[in-house]
This record gives structure tokens, sequence and C-alpha cells, in this order.
């Protein structure tokens, strides 16, 4: 829970109005009537057999160029699953911190509860995976762990969210080129939403960063220099190490595509525009500066990390990631991945 002292109560007050004007912003480009999208339209009962039909030859399709991309698609709609039904963990955060986002708060764990439940209709209908052996297990641990950010400070919880946002879109955007025609559209559906969320929770930092320039930079800095921020499936969902290495190899998400998201939350923010007062939010600034400039030295550290991951991989024969290594053995083109 966050304790919230008078400054942060006082702080919260003056941004309110921002925040309204986010969360209108917000439902008005939904552009729907109902709060969440519709898992029983997006995947309809009756029409689980023609999914899975198309899914299959979707898999066929990849395997003539002799690549596994079952593997490939089990990995990333895993570890996104079992994050979507982990976000509503966040609420009673939320709602602690911020007792006038009452009704944003409700209409985010709506929007990400949905979320949760069009994924794993989406990967039962198309026998992704064995729903009982292989996505149980995951969900039971995932969900009965209940990650949340640990923060220190409001400010911090907004820091964090609005990058794993952007996180969460990319990671639909970019799964969605790895999938069926209709598979990829329920993906992009979901990753839109995300979109949205983003906008809302960079809207707040930004907000933040003109009444106290000093706790929105030092929030953004503790929250995301070197290694310190994380995904939740990294603690709740098991064997997380082995899967995230297959989505990297993959190129659908990677240490690199943390910091490009890190450096769109700085850039979105404004918090490189604000003058801040304390030595603290000082070094913070140049921080960002570094991240946003791509002179921090983590660019170069991740880079290297990554590449040493695909070069490992590429020797590695047994490897099943081996058929399947952007900019190896496959390319981006046309909004899909196709084998080079
Ligand atoms: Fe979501
Ligand atoms: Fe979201």
């Amino acid at each position: 829970m966050i304790e919230i002292d008078r400054a942060s109560r006082a702080l919260f007050e003056a941004i309110q109005p921002e925040v309204d004007e986010a969360y209108n912003r917000h439902i008005s480009r939904t552009g729907r009537k109902t709060i969440s999208l519709d898992p029983y339209a997006l995947v309809p009962l009756e029409k689980y057999e023609s999914l899975q039909n198309e899914y299959e030859l979707h898999v066929a399709n990849w395997a003539a160029s002799e690549i596994d991309i079952r593997q490939i698609i089990k990995a990333n709609l895993l570890v996104d699953a079992a994050t979507e039904e982990n976000l509503p963990h966040y609420t009673a955060q939320i709602e602690s911190g911020f007792e006038s986002w009452h009704e944003w708060n409700g209409r985010w764990t709506a929007e990400e509860r949905s979320h949760g439940e069009i994924m794993v209709r989406d990967i039962e209908a198309r026998k992704i995976m064995d729903m009982s052996a292989e996505w149980l297990p995951v969900r039971e641990k995932n969900l009965a762990t209940g990650i949340h950010p640990k923060v220190n400070t409001p400010a911090d919880g907004i820091a964090y969210v609005a990058t794993q946002e952007f996180l969460t879109k990319v990671a639909h955007f970019q799964s969605a080129r790895l999938m069926d025609d209709s598979g990829a559209r329920t993906l992009r559906a979901l990753g839109s939403d995300e979109g949205r969320h983003y906008q809302f929770y960079v809207s707040a930092l930004r907000a933040i960063a003109r009444v106290d320039p000093d706790m929105a930079l030092v929030a953004m800095r503790r929250q995301h220099e070197g290694d310190n921020f994380d995904m939740p499936g990294k603690k709740g969902i098991i064997g997380y190490t082995g899967l995230a290495k297959t989505i990297a190899l993959s190129g659908v998400f990677d240490a690199i595509t943390i910091l490009e998201a890190q450096k769109k939350t700085i850039d979105d923010s404004g918090l490189l525009e604000v003058d801040p007062k304390t030595d603290e939010g000082k070094a913070a600034q140049e921080w960002a500066h570094a991240i946003s400039s791509k002179d921090d030295p983590s660019w170069i550290r991740k880079q290297k990390l990554m590449d040493l991951l695909r070069q490992r991989a590429v020797w590695n024969i047994s490897s099943t990631l081996r058929p399947f290594i952007l900019g190896q053995t496959v390319k981006i083109e046309e909004n899909r991945f196709i084998p080079i």
C-alpha cells in the first residue's frame, strides 16, 4: 500500500484537472459503448473450430520453411496472457494511493480483466497449448503470487506503470506479427487499449513533472535505472527466464525494447524540459537525458547482451530457437515475420 503524506495529497489535488482530462480523453477514444472489449464477440464459442483450423494452416505454412512457429507463439502468448491476468493485482494499490482515481481505476481494471479473458479464450480456441498441463500451472502460480510494483511514492507507481503499459502495447502488436489473420486482429485490439492506458499514465506523469519536477524525475530514475525495472511476470511466471529468452530471440521483445519504452516515457512526459531544484532531481534529469539521447552505457551493455544471446543460439544447433532468429533467419516485411 502507498502511504499518502500531506505533500503528496496536495500534489495530487494540483494535478487532478489534468488527470480528469486524460480520463475523459480515454473514454472518448475507445470508440465503444461498453467499458471493455467483448471477449465473447472477439472469440465466440461457435468459431473455436474455424479459429483452430486457421491456426493449424498458419503453423503448417511456417513448417514448410522448416520453422516451428508453434513454440515461439506459445512463449509469447503465455507470458502476455499471464501478465494481463496479473494486472488487476495493481487495483488495490492504485486505490490506496489515488482515492480520486476510483472511476479510472475501476474502468482500467475491467479493461485489463477483459484482455486476460480474451487471450485465454483465443489460446484455448486455437489449441495453442494444453490448457490444463501448460496454462493452468502458470496461471495458478502467477495469480497466487500476486505481483504488483513496490513503490516509495505515488509518482513511482505512475513512472513504473506508464512504461509497463507502453511495453504491453508493443508486446501485443509484435505478437500480432507472428499470428494468423484473425489472431493478429484480436491482439491489435488489445494493443490499442494499452496505447490508451499509456496515454493516461504518461499524462499523469507529465502533470506531476509540472507541479513537482524533482519528485517526478527522482521517481522515474528510481524505477528505471540500470536493471531496476522488470515486467511483473519475472517473479510470477513459471520458467520465465527460458520464456523470456525465446521471446527475445523471436524478435518480439527484449532488453532494448525496454530501453526504448523508457526513452519514450521520458520524452513524452516532458521530464527533460522541467527545472529541478534539488541535486537529486538534477542528477536524475542527467540520467534521463542520457537514456533519451542513447548516451547511457546501458544501451551498449544491453545491446551486447542481446547480440551474445543471438550468437549463442546460432551456434547451438540443438536449440529449438535456431530456426527463428530475427535478422538471421527471419525478417519483418509488410507487418509480418517472414523466413529469409
Ligand atoms: Fe492489458
Ligand atoms: Fe493496459
